[in-house]
This record gives structure tokens, sequence and C-alpha cells, in this order.
């Protein structure tokens, strides 16, 4: 996995010379995880630490640990998009963004070859952006979410199956109380899968 990160970071390094966008990589138990944990894209607090899911989002992470039953470093937590995509509001406030199609494309294949390396046992994604990066598209979350799908990686030639357990962002839950309650759901089935009850 170490060099997978010097390849990213000499890459980004060439393509950004003149910018220092700090790349945010995975973190946890990189090989064979019993769970890959893909989010979007690093936010503020992220970036500073160099660290995935911290502050706030590594809160709404703990309940998503406990839940399951397992600690972060049981875990391989990483997001599609390495770099904080950011925007600037008029009065030159900065703030996250989703990421973009360009950028999307960019990390993508990236994250393909992470997958390959890690080899997880099972891939849950957050949200939108994570669930599109491994499903195509056409995949929304609203009939994806709570159930296993099957994701096929190809990279450098190599092309392998995943089971992947789709779920809503955390942050997209906290001020909606019908999802905060399917999540909720679909976190207990995930438990079950992982207990080997069903
Ligand atoms: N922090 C991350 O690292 N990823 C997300 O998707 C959201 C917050």
């Amino acid at each position: 996995m170490q060099q997978l990160r010097n390849r990213m970071l000499s890459f980004f390094e060439n393509l950004w010379p003149a910018e220092h966008k700090t790349l945010v990589f995975g973190e946890g138990r990189t090989e064979q995880p019993p769970i890959m944990l893909i989010g979007e894209a690093p936010g503020e607090q992220e970036t500073l630490q160099r660290r995935p899911f911290v502050g706030k989002a590594g809160k709404n992470l703990d309940g998503f640990l406990a839940a399951v039953g397992l600690e972060r470093p049981e875990i391989y937590i990483s997001n599609v998009v390495k770099i904080r995509p950011t925007k600037v509001s008029p009065k030159g406030s900065v703030s996250n963004r989703p990421p973009n199609r360009e950028e999307l494309m960019l990390f993508t294949p990236w994250l393909y070859e992470e997958i390959l390396l890690a080899q997880p046992r099972r891939i849950v994604t957050l949200g939108n952006v994570a669930l599109k990066a491994l499903m195509g598209r056409d995949a929304v979350i609203g009939e994806y979410h709570g159930r296993s799908v099957t994701a096929e990686i190809t990279h450098g030639g190599r092309t392998q199956r995943f089971e992947v357990f789709p779920l809503y962002h955390p942050a997209s839950i906290i001020y909606n109380r019908a999802l905060t309650e399917v999540y909720a759901e679909d976190l207990h089935r995930l438990r079950q899968m992982l207990d080997g009850v069903n």
C-alpha cells in the first residue's frame, strides 16, 4: 500500500506542481480487512489531520463502528477522492463541495487499485459518490442501500468481484428522521451479515 501512496504522491505533485493539495490516504487494516469503508472525499479536518473520517465525520463513524461491533483499526477506511473539493463564496469563505466529474475520473482508477491491493472481504460504501464509483453512474443509493450487491472492479488488466453493502452517507441523514431509521435498520442488517446470522 505504501508503494501505491508514493506513486499517487508523485503523480499529483507532477500534475499540480504549483499547488499544495493535501492527499488524504486510507487508514487502518490494509490486508484483507473484514470491511473496507469508502466515503466521498476528505473535508477540512481530514485535510488538516491527513486522516479520513475525523472530526464530525469521525463521530458519525464511531456510531457505525459501534453498530457493527468493530474497532476502527480492524477495518480499512478510505475515500473515493483523496483531496478536499472546495468552493469559495463571494465573501471569500472556503467550504466543501461534492467532487466533480473530472475529480471522480481522476481518482477512481486509484481507488480500484487500492481495493485490489487491500482485498477487503466486504466493501461498505457511504453515500451516492462511493456507490456510483463502484456500481456505475446509474446506481442510486435509494435503490441500493441495505443489501449486498456485487461490484466488478477492473484495473491494470485485472478484474475481480467484490461484495458491496451500500449505506446512506451518515452526514446526509442527520436532519432526516426517516432516513435515520432506515440507516439504523441497514446497519442492523449489516451486523447480522457480519455475524453470519443469515
Ligand atoms: N470525511 C471523509 O473522510 N469522508 C467523507 O465522505 C466525509 C467526511
